[in-house]
């Protein structure tokens, strides 16, 4: 089968990777890619966002089935246009993506189907969001432009000044353009956080193993918050006994309250989770792999993501197997100098000697190939180096040992991805 891949990040590579490994995979091409994914597909220069160009692009080569990995393009209807063409996808369509497109939508889902979430008010009215910050006068709250926001769109404020700049800013100043035109304002949630990847064909749902995402830009969570700067998995605080919960509660009631809406989800269903001291409860819902969770998600998938994609897509999930390695995966993010903020480009990637093997992988987010075969850089996250073992000690201590090697002009990571959750296993 000829395979069409939307997106151009870590992720998309993560799932190239992973694809190429299944028997019936044949040609790959990637839109627009990067200069990593060059390796593995054919590239060509269509942004994930030009919905006609992809669309006619995957009518030209006649391709079997499409993965639509970015929010963008699915909150846009990618997978209906496709479809409309007669193209099978992987990914929800527009009317399912809403779920992650707007958080207005998703908050009014979950209080409508008693799905444990943080308390909220919606606002189109700047004026009568800041008088309702005013009158609950507790902090930190938490505010949210409802529409996609680049990971961006969530800021917690910790008093009534930097509340109302915030208000100001996502619906005033339109900080996050359209995507502020309504905001959620909601209670701020204590626990520890988790992400839980899931294939859903909108009958069954198979839950991925369990993720750590650590998005602030510095060691000890200091910093700015950022797309994620290094994942592992299993996430050590989801317990068999969190896991069932999340299942009874919220997995399943959400695939049945997409369908009760006239919205049938098929795809992967990200589940932003609080464990909070009276139980799991939604952060968010993203209509997609998470970017870096997918890192270290898919290297420890024993089964072929390409057939549990094509189940997705037909509605068989039920009869397919999903099945995961026992052992860990730790995936650290080598970012540009100044990233989440104003970053150079087109620095030379020094890899010195090191190379891939069956346990250590590296995916290429911002990068870009040169004509003599040279990487530079082409954004903010430029590499995730992704290393698994038998635990995540191990995988933590391999994935350090290569990223130390690596190196561009301005380049950093931080020194503590799976600190944390190393802590907790040796309690
Ligand atoms: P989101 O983009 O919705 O994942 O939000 C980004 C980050 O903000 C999350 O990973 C949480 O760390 C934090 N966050 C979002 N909503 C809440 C909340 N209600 N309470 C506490 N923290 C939150
Ligand atoms: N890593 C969080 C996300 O993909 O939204």
């Amino acid at each position: 089968m000829d395979i069409l891949v939307v997106g151009g990040g870590g992720r998309e590579h993560a799932i190239i990777k992973a694809i190429k490994k299944s028997p019936l995979c044949g040609k790959i091409y990637c839109l627009p890619g990067n200069g990593g994914i060059a390796s593995d597909a054919e590239c060509v220069d269509i942004g994930a966002k030009d919905i006609p160009a992809i669309t006619a692009f995957a009518v030209e080569k006649k391709v079997d089935f499409a993965i639509v990995a970015p929010d963008d393009p699915l909150v846009l209807g990618a997978v209906d246009a496709l479809a409309e063409k007669g193209i099978p996808c992987f990914g929800p369509n527009k009317a399912a993506a809403m779920i992650e497109g707007s958080k207005a939508f998703a908050k009014d889902l979950m209080r409508k189907y008693g799905i444990p979430t943080a308390t909220y008010q919606t606002f189109d009215n700047a004026d009568e969001a800041i008088r309702y910050i005013s009158d609950q006068n507790s902090y930190p709250t938490v505010i949210k432009a409802d529409g996609l926001a680049l990971g961006k769109g969530v800021i917690i404020a910790e008093n009534f000044e930097e509340a109302k700049n915030a208000v100001k800013s996502i619906m005033l100043d339109k900080a996050f353009g359209e995507s502020g035109n309504k905001i959620v304002i909601e209670e701020y949630l204590t626990g520890v956080e988790v992400s839980v990847l899931a294939f859903t064909d909108g009958k069954t749902i198979k839950p991925m193993v369990s993720s750590m995402d650590h998005k602030r830009a510095l060691d000890g969570d200091k910093g700015l918050n950022t797309g994620g700067m290094g994942t592992v998995a299993p996430n050590p605080y989801y317990t068999k006994e969190v896991a069932d919960a999340c299942m009874e509660k919220i997995f399943l009631p959400t695939v049945q309250a997409m369908n009760s809406e006239g919205r049938t989800f098929k795809g992967c269903l990200y589940f932003g989770l609080m464990i909070t001291k009276t139980g799991p409860k939604v952060i968010e819902y993203n209509c997609r792999f998470g970017d870096p969770e997918t890192q270290v998600v898919l290297p420890l998938l024993k089964s072929d993501l390409l057939q549990i994609m094509l189940a997705v897509s037909q509605g068989t999930l039920s009869e397919t197997e999903v099945v995961f390695d026992n052992g860990a995966a730790c995936c650290v993010i080598i970012a540009s100098g100044g990233y989440p903020q104003h970053y150079e480009k087109g620095k030379k990637i020094d890899f010195g000697d090191v190379r891939e093997s069956d346990d250590l992988l590296i995916y290429h987010a911002g990068t870009k190939l040169d004509k003599d075969g040279s990487l530079f850089t082409a954004g903010g996250r430029v590499l995730g180096v992704t290393a698994t073992g038998k635990d995540l000690a191990e995988a933590v201590e391999k994935a350090y040992k290569a990223v130390e090697k690596i190196s561009f002009e301005g380049s950093f990571y931080r020194k503590d991805i799976g600190k944390k959750a190393l802590a907790v296993l040796q309690r």
